[in-house]
């Protein structure tokens, strides 16, 4: 007797693909915490996993695979081959070389922009309408670039930005007051690294703001020392790669979060990077349609890809330091919007920036602003 008996088939084929496929690119530290995090969640029902480590990358997916009795997760695939890939809702791209100890973000650049010229064009080609969430570093740059490289309507390509960030300055004021950082509240934002800002005005507890109780918040002669927490915000990354090699678990859940909104159409409010000009002052440049002229309209028909930016605050020093060395950017205007926070101003490339996005459904009227 043979077990074909056991299950008869009704119809010849799958009725549907796959209807919330998340592709992660490169499977080290972060990919796979990333891809964990997101399978965990139940965010997907079909993950892909891509990596240039063909041995690694199998390995990997069977690893995950053997997983599936406890996951709702049930397709887990992996290639080197993008064809894998296809018909992505999200794909997150953490390809690329990682900080080595003291190393900053921003010396990864030119490596991780020659990385990006390979596996942009190859998600492209097989999920034109995905939603690409840049994750290696730096990351508020490699948005940019891959932006660039896409084509994509700007609201189709975010970078991770300060969500981590944000994340880590709440978990500390989370130790400080002894409360759950969901009940902290406050944002880092602008560059996701050394000249991050931490917003005073906006950190509260319960709607009470802080600043208000402590005017000196975050300033030199603060008696709390608020810009300690800050400072160990921005530290906290080169501690915990000196301390074990690298960062990922905290990186993976805050990619699952953005995911989550993403795919589930929340409406939350994340700061990530996006592209910001002719918005808050940022001088309008038109782009050029690289990757053809339907990318932009099918997603916007969407049911959860669409994106508007509420609010942005600073732009980024760092961008002014580093583009003239990068190709594919042009020389930075200089110049920018001032924020309430003192900090050094620098030039901005088209307006990349760190900054609030709401996501959302295309059915508001200000959408058009971020396309
Ligand atoms: N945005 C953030 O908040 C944040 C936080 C932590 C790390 N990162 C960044 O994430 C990136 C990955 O870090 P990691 O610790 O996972 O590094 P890792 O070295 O462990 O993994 C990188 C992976 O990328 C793969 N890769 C390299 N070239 C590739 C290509 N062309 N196509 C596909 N895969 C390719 C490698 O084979 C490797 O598996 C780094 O740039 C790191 O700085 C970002």
């Amino acid at each position: 007797m043979s077990t074909e008996k056991l299950l008869s088939r009704v119809m010849e084929a799958e009725p549907v693909g796959s209807r919330s496929k998340v592709t992660v690119v490169g499977v080290g530290m972060v990919g796979m915490a990333s891809a964990v995090s997101v399978l965990l969640k139940d965010l997907c029902d079909e993950l892909a996993l891509v990596d240039v480590m063909e041995d690694k990358l199998r390995g990997e997916a069977m690893d995950l695979q053997h997983g599936a009795l406890f996951l709702k997760t049930p397709r887990i695939v992996a290639d080197k081959d993008y064809s894998v890939t296809a018909n992505s809702k999200v794909v997150v791209v953490t390809a690329g070389a990682r900080q080595q100890e003291g190393e900053s973000r921003l010396n990864l650049v030119q490596r991780n922009v020659n990385i990006f010229k390979f596996i942009i064009p190859n998600i492209v080609k097989y999920s034109p309408h995905c939603i690409l969430l840049v994750v290696s570093n730096p990351v508020d740059i490699l948005t940019y670039v891959a932006w660039k490289l896409s084509g994509f309507p700007r609201h189709r390509v975010i970078g991770s930005g300060t969500n981590l960030d944000s994340a880590r300055f709440r978990h500390l004021m989370g130790e400080k007051f002894q409360l759950h950082p969901s009940s902290c509240h406050g944002w880092i934002i602008g560059e996701h690294g050394d000249s991050s800002v931490a917003v005073w005005s906006g950190v509260n507890v319960a709607g009470v703001s802080l600043q208000k109780l402590n005017p000196k918040m975050g300033a030199e002669d603060d008696g709390e020392r608020w810009k300690d927490v800050h400072k160990k915000v921005v530290d906290g990354a080169y501690e915990v790669i000196r301390l074990k090699g690298y960062t990922s678990w905290a990186i993976g859940m805050s990619v699952a979060d953005l995911v989550e909104s993403l795919l589930k159409n929340l409406h939350r409010v994340h700061p990530v990077s996006t592209l910001v000009q002719g918005l808050h002052g940022v001088k309008e440049e038109r782009r050029d349609p690289v990757g053809g002229a339907e990318g932009a309209h099918p997603v916007r028909r969407g049911l959860l890809e669409e994106m508007m930016c509420v609010s942005i605050f600073c732009h980024i020093k760092a961008f002014g330091d580093i583009t003239p060395d990068i190709r594919l950017f042009p020389h930075p205007p200089g110049g920018g919007r001032r924020t309430e926070e003192k900090h050094t101003r620098g030039g901005c490339p088209e307006g990349l920036d760190s900054g609030f996005i709401c996501l959302h459904k295309q059915t508001n009227k200000n959408s058009s602003k971020c396309s």
